[in-house]
């Protein structure tokens, strides 16, 4: 078994990890932790989302957000734009504050489509085509999320066929990087392989990442599987933070500490400082007034003699 030497991780905690957050969370603090994930090493960041304040209130505050990073070279980030008025937002801020990357996100699911953005499939991938091209236009990249590719909060089971179709249908539009995400935390290891092997028919290797909340706690497995695959790109949010507003009981990504630790114990690198990682979890954590989800951070922090006790917030 070959596995890869190194893997990036894509900290999709200020969007992903935020997006969910009943109480407001200040633009400052959602900055401070960007600017505390690229002190950590992270070199891909998901920093917000242009979509509809009314659909994702905790996202109105995206330009000011991505205009106030300080940004750090060798740093790509990255913002869900839904359609051409999200696109249109990001980009109307002067060039230095353009995202790298931006993310168009389908579901495999029908009903978690309509649930999430108000259209069916076909629909959001017709209102994507123009998105893709005029963020090639702008010179920037274009990545795709599936969401609900192993289930669906409410079709239950989806199959590796629908996860095709749509990754067919990201490819015919002209999306450069195909991102399967179990929205819900449901996969097992065999059927994400599944719906891995049905992307990787349309992308190139280095062009397909996993997605996985672990809200049943089978993340790090099925980041395994993948990595066994050869996939070595993976989204991940700090502290475990995080959920999708239309996925009801969904918990957040897998912790980025808990791939790192997995990682660095399986000797791949990240260029990831774990204990840099930790206090940015922490600190975020005690932000929000919780622990870390992250089983590693716990114990880390608990082996410091931190107990679950975070650093101080830092006064914006
Ligand atoms: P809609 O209501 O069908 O859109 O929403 P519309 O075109 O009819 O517009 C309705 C109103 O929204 C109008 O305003 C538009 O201007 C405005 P009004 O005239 O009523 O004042 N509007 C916008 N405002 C700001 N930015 C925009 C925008 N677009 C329209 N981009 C829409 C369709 C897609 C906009 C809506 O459903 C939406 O914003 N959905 C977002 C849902 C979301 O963010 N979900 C969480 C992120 S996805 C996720 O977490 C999954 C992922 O992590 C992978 C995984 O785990 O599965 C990526
Ligand atoms: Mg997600």
């Amino acid at each position: 078994m070959k596995l890869p030497e190194q893997v990036t991780l894509v900290d999709v905690g200020p969007r992903d990890g935020l997006q969910n957050e009943a109480q407001p969370v200040a633009a400052v603090h959602k900055i401070e932790l960007v600017h505390r994930l690229q002190a950590a090493g992270c070199t891909e960041i998901e920093v917000t989302s242009f979509v509809s304040p009314k659909w994702v209130p905790q996202m109105a505050d995206n330009a000011q957000v991505l205009a106030g990073i300080q940004r750090a070279s060798g740093v790509r980030y990255s913002v869900l734009t839904p359609n051409m008025k999200g696109l249109e937002a990001a980009l109307a801020a002067p060039r230095a504050h353009w995202p790298h990357e931006v993310v168009v996100f389908a579901a495999a699911s029908e009903a978690f489509s309509q649930r999430n953005i108000n259209c069916s499939i076909a629909q959001s991938v017709e209102r994507f085509a123009p998105v893709v091209a005029a963020a090639h236009e702008a010179g920037l990249k274009v990545r795709a999320a599936i969401s609900c590719a192993v289930g669906c909060p409410y079709q239950g089971e989806v199959s590796a066929d629908e996860v095709e179709r749509v990754a067919q249908l990201m490819k015919d539009i002209g999306v450069d990087h195909c991102g399967v995400a179990d929205t819900i935390g449901v996969g097992t290891p065999l059927r994400v392989a599944a719906a891995m092997e049905r992307a990787l028919k349309h992308f190139p290797l280095h062009e397909v990442s996993g997605h996985f909340h672990d809200t049943y706690g089978q993340a790090l497995a099925n980041i395994l599987v993948c990595l066994e695959m050869g996939i070595h790109v993976f989204d991940s949010s700090i502290a475990g933070l995080g959920g999708c507003p239309y996925a009801k009981g969904a918990t957040g990504n897998v912790a980025t500490e808990d791939v790192v630790f997995m990682l660095h114990g399986m000797g791949i690198e990240t260029g990831l400082d774990l204990h840099a990682l930790v206090d940015a979890g922490a600190w975020i954590s005690q932000v929000l007034g919780r622990a870390p989800v992250s089983r590693v951070s716990r114990a880390l922090l608990a082996k410091r003699g931190l107990a679950l006790e975070a650093p101080q917030v830092a006064s914006a």
